[in-house]
């Protein structure tokens, strides 16, 4: 029986069918404000064009570099696209430390150019200008496949001197000012659209890249005759564009407060970007365990868990990592092996069944709102697309690790959708390295 303090509060995360339509139809008109030139400055869901508009055909081949910013880790790549079924991918990881991602944009940038040169020497590729795509995973306004101005960071990233820049351009300078390098930066994409790009390799009919990682968004496969921010949209001899969303800003002017718990408006306050990126604040691994950590302390300070014994270490804010959420809600039915050791990790040594059930049952309620949201995004875009029939290509670490969340998004997709289209979701391999070689390929020809 759960704890009925516990209920009260978990509550205030459901979401009825109703809720979700509602959603829904405020995300569609959000991102039709997106799209439009007239409304484009002031819309809150940007969607921006990508300068991507064809689609991988299978038969793209070659040698490309890739740099991937913005994720848990920052990667440096090396894809060789050998045959739609043989694609070789070599990669390392380099830590980002917190310094850089606060500090000086110049040293950021310089730090993504020293791992890269590290990296190519390495692999003894350093003179051999080697066409490399930027996944970098921020808003930014693209004048060009190969040109993006941030227009601001996200997920705790808060270098100086970025915002408002061409990001490109400060890559290609870091590069310039070591000298010891010859690569050409051919392509800027968002991780989205890596996403996107890496799936229809394989699945033709992929019309979606959606990630649920560190942040949240997805991309989509827009008529190019309706993106009006692109300046050849009537002319394009292409009839598609793969738009970047930046759903995550979804609900930044109020629209989602309906649905919003005191809890979401905590963890605003407390993050680096308050009142920007609500939608995401709700859905992605950067927040979800702050979510569950909050409600966890709140019971425990009533003296609902825990016996009235309270934890100092459980009283840091964002210590409740979201990989603990993946590994509580993996415990078999009725167990609560992984539960007890996340509570002996933050200073609560127990095995009160009804303490480490009721841990679980808050990681549930902030899982199951965090697929419902991202169902309704799903939704709003396939509508959009008034597609029947498609794949939708899925990364990140909460959709990659967490064990529920592939069966949760199925069922709430089916719930909303009933059975209208035929869909699949699938774990996309490596968008920015898969994804930028083929944007890199597509754009090199
Ligand atoms: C990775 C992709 O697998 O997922 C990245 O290659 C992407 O491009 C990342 O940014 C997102 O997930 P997370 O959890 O690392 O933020
Ligand atoms: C944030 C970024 C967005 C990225 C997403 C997933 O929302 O703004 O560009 O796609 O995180 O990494």
């Amino acid at each position: 029986a759960q704890y009925p303090e516990a209920v009260e509060i978990l509550q205030h995360f459901s979401l009825s069918e109703e809720k979700m339509h509602e959603i829904i139809h405020r995300l569609t008109k959000e991102m039709n404000m997106g799209l439009k030139k007239e409304t484009h400055p002031r819309a809150t869901v940007k969607c921006f064009v990508t300068y991507v508009q064809d689609l991988p055909t299978g038969k793209e081949r070659g040698k490309c570099l890739a740099l991937d910013l913005g994720g848990t880790n920052f990667r440096v790549l090396l894809v060789t696209l050998k045959s739609e079924t043989d694609v070789d991918t070599e990669s390392k990881s380099y830590v980002i430390s917190k310094a850089l991602q606060e500090g000086p944009g110049k040293q950021l940038f310089d730090f993504i150019a020293e791992c890269l040169s590290d990296f190519c020497k390495e692999h003894k590729i350093e003179k051999d200008n080697i066409p490399l795509g930027f996944t970098f995973s921020f808003p930014c306004k693209q004048n060009g496949i190969d040109n993006g101005t941030l227009v601001a960071w996200t997920k705790g990233f808060q270098a100086d001197g970025v915002v408002g820049k061409n990001v490109v351009e400060l890559l290609r300078e870091a590069i310039n000012r070591r000298g010891d390098l010859k690569v050409k930066v051919v392509a800027i994409l968002n991780d989205t659209t890596g996403t996107l790009m890496s799936c229809a390799f394989r699945e033709r009919n992929c019309r979606i890249g959606m990630i649920v990682g560190t942040g949240s968004n997805a991309c989509y496969v827009e008529n190019t005759s309706n993106c009006e921010t692109f300046e050849g949209y009537q002319t394009s001899s292409k009839p598609n564009m793969i738009i970047n969303c930046e759903w995550g800003a979804f609900g930044d002017n109020g629209v989602l407060d309906f649905v919003r718990t005191s809890y979401d408006k905590t963890i605003d306050l407390e993050s680096v970007n308050p009142k920007k990126q609500i939608f995401e604040k709700s859905i992605s691994g950067m927040y979800m365990g702050e979510a569950v950590r909050l409600i966890v302390v709140e019971l425990m300070e009533k003296g609902v868990l825990f016996k009235g014994r309270t934890s100092q270490t459980l009283q840091q804010k964002w210590i409740f990592n979201t990989r603990y959420i993946t590994e509580i809600e993996s415990d078999s039915p009725g167990h609560h092996r992984n539960a007890a050791m996340v509570l002996d990790q933050l200073g609560i040594r127990t095995t009160n069944e009804r303490d480490l059930a009721c841990l679980r049952f808050i990681c549930e309620a902030v899982s199951v709102r965090s697929a419902k949201l991202a169902a309704c995004g799903l939704v709003a875009l396939i509508n959009k697309m008034n597609a029947k029939d498609l794949v939708v290509g899925i990364d990140g670490s909460v959709y990659r690790y967490h064990p529920h969340y592939h069966a949760l998004l199925m069922e709430n997709m089916n719930l909303l959708l009933k059975g209208s289209v035929k869909f699949q979701l699938m774990l996309s391999e490596d968008g920015s390295g898969r994804g930028a070689a083929l944007i890199a390929a597509v754009s090199n020809k």
